[in-house]
Formats: structure tokens, C-alpha cells, sequence
């Protein structure tokens, strides 16, 4: 895990994002494979959303009374969603022009979400905790780990669930994730990631308890080449996600 600092930026790494931030919406740009593991990532929180969901919510609208903060939420793929399934959702992230591109996609959507950009450590206590944290294919991007998770914790009521997707260190998200896609195919802009900022799902748990945070569950979004989509299942090696309940 990272040093000391007590920042979670990584300069360089949201600059890139800012640079692509015209791309967030187009399902063929340089967030294709965003897009594409949407679906499964959006299953995988509705589920781990159960156990705090209101029983009496319409089936249209599950996630209504729900408060959720979308973390390093870029163009807005998953506050979008979320917003639709009943959720009060506020998006931020480090990047100016990624808050930009998806207010304005909000807008034209007619959907109301609360997007700032600011920190995870920078964010205003009175914003209050909220019901649900999710930061997705957020963490590996960050400058500090331990810090990172800190603050996400604090801003979950205890009782509350915490949802992380990102990518395993493994042989295969280097020959896949990081050479194949960025390099070979170019799915991936080059130089999104850096592999050795990839956490292994131990790494992540161990990150999670430390920050009182108990893990419930996880899968992998793994590739079905037949049906030509992401789907939820048991090989966490590549892309993954984890939820867990904020203990106090
Ligand atoms: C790979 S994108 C994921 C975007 C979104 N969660 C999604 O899955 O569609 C990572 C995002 O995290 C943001 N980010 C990176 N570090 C951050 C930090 N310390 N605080 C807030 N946002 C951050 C970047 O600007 C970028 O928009």
C-alpha cells in the first residue's frame, strides 16, 4: 500500500482522466470497458443493497429512500443508474471537467444528482453520512490507500454499506487489464493504470477491517465471451467487487 501522504490524489492520474473527460459518454470511447461491465456492477450493488433496501419499495424503484455517495463517480455511469432506480445520489470526483461532463449529461437525462468536485477529503462534514458509499474502479487510481478508505468509512452510518469494484494484482490483469487492453488492443487509453496500485481482494479486505468496515461478499466481472458481456462469478483474478457493512 501507498505512503504517507495524507492526499488521495494522484495529480498526474486525474489529470488523464480530465483530458478524456468529453469520451465519458460514448459507449465506443475511452470508457468502453466502464460501459460495458455496467450492467454486472449495477447487479452486484442492487444485491448487496438488500439487506438496507425498503421492503415496501416499488419493484421500478428499489433503491427509493436510499442516500448513496458515488466516490471518483467520473461521468456519472453508475450515479445515473442508481438515480433511476430511486436512489438520492451525490457524485463527486477530484476531476473538474469529469463533473462537468456529467452534469450536463444529467441535465439533458432529467435526472437530479447532487455532483461536486472536491476530495474524498475535502468533502464538507455537513454533508452528513449516507446509507451507501460505492467507489468503483476508484481505489487503484488513488494516492493513498489506507487514507482513502478512512474517509470513505467516515461518511457511511453505521449500518451502512460500502461498495468497491476495482482490479486484482494478478499475472492475469497484467497480461490482460494492463498489456492486452492498454497496449495491444487499446480498450483502455495507455498508461490508465499502474499495476502495482491494483489491490489483491486480501489486500482490499484487510483495508476494509482496518477502517471498520465488516466484508459481506464479493464477486468477479468476468468476461463471457458467448454472450459478449461482463457477468457476475466466482474468478475474482481480474476485475472484482466487494461490499461490506460500516460496523460503528
Ligand atoms: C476509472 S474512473 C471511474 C469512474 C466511475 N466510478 C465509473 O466507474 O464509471 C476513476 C475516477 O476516479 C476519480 N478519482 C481519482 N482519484 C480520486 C480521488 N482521490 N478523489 C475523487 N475522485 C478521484 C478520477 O478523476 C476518475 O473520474
Amino acid at each position: 500500500m501507498n505512503g504517507e501522504t495524507t492526499t488521495t490524489i494522484d495529480i498526474e492520474d486525474v489529470a488523464r482522466f480530465s483530458a478524456l473527460a468529453n469520451d465519458w459518454w460514448d459507449p465506443d470511447g475511452s470508457f468502453a470497458l466502464l460501459h460495458r461491465i455496467t450492467p454486472a456492477r449495477m447487479a452486484y450493488i442492487c444485491d448487496a443493497l438488500g439487506p438496507i433496501r425498503d421492503p415496501n419499495a416499488s419493484p421500478a424503484r428499489p433503491l427509493e429512500g436510499l442516500s448513496v455517495l458515488d466516490v471518483g463517480c467520473g461521468g456519472g455511469l453508475l450515479a445515473e443508474p442508481l438515480t433511476r432506480l430511486g436512489a438520492s445520489v451525490t457524485g463527486v470526483d477530484a476531476s473538474e471537467p469529469g463533473i462537468g461532463a456529467a452534469r450536463e449529461h444529467a441535465v439533458k437525462a432529467g435526472l437530479q444528482i447532487d455532483y461536486r468536485q472536491v476530495t474524498i477529503e475535502n468533502l464538507q462534514r455537513d454533508l452528513g453520512r449516507f446509507d451507501v458509499v460505492i467507489a468503483s474502479e476508484v481505489i487503484e487510481h488513488v494516492a493513498n490507500v489506507t487514507f482513502f478508505m478512512e474517509r470513505l468509512s467516515s461518511l457511511v452510518r453505521p449500518g451502512g454499506m460500502v461498495v468497491l469494484t476495482t482490479l486484482n494484482r494478478s499475472v492475469r490483469s497484467l497480461v490482460l487489464a494492463k498489456i492486452l487492453a492498454e497496449c495491444v488492443i487499446r480498450i483502455i487509453p495507455p498508461g490508465t493504470h499502474d499495476w502495482s496500485k491494483f489491490l489483491t481482494p486480501e489486500e482490499l479486505k484487510s483495508a476494509m477491517q482496518s477502517a471498520d468496515i465488516r466484508p459481506l461478499g464479493e464477486a468477479g466481472l468476468v468476461y463471457d465471451i458467448r454472450r459478449d458481456r461482463f457477468e457476475l462469478g466466482p474468478n475474482l483474478s481480474l476485475n472484482y467487487a466487494m461490499h461490506g457493512v460500516k460496523l460503528i
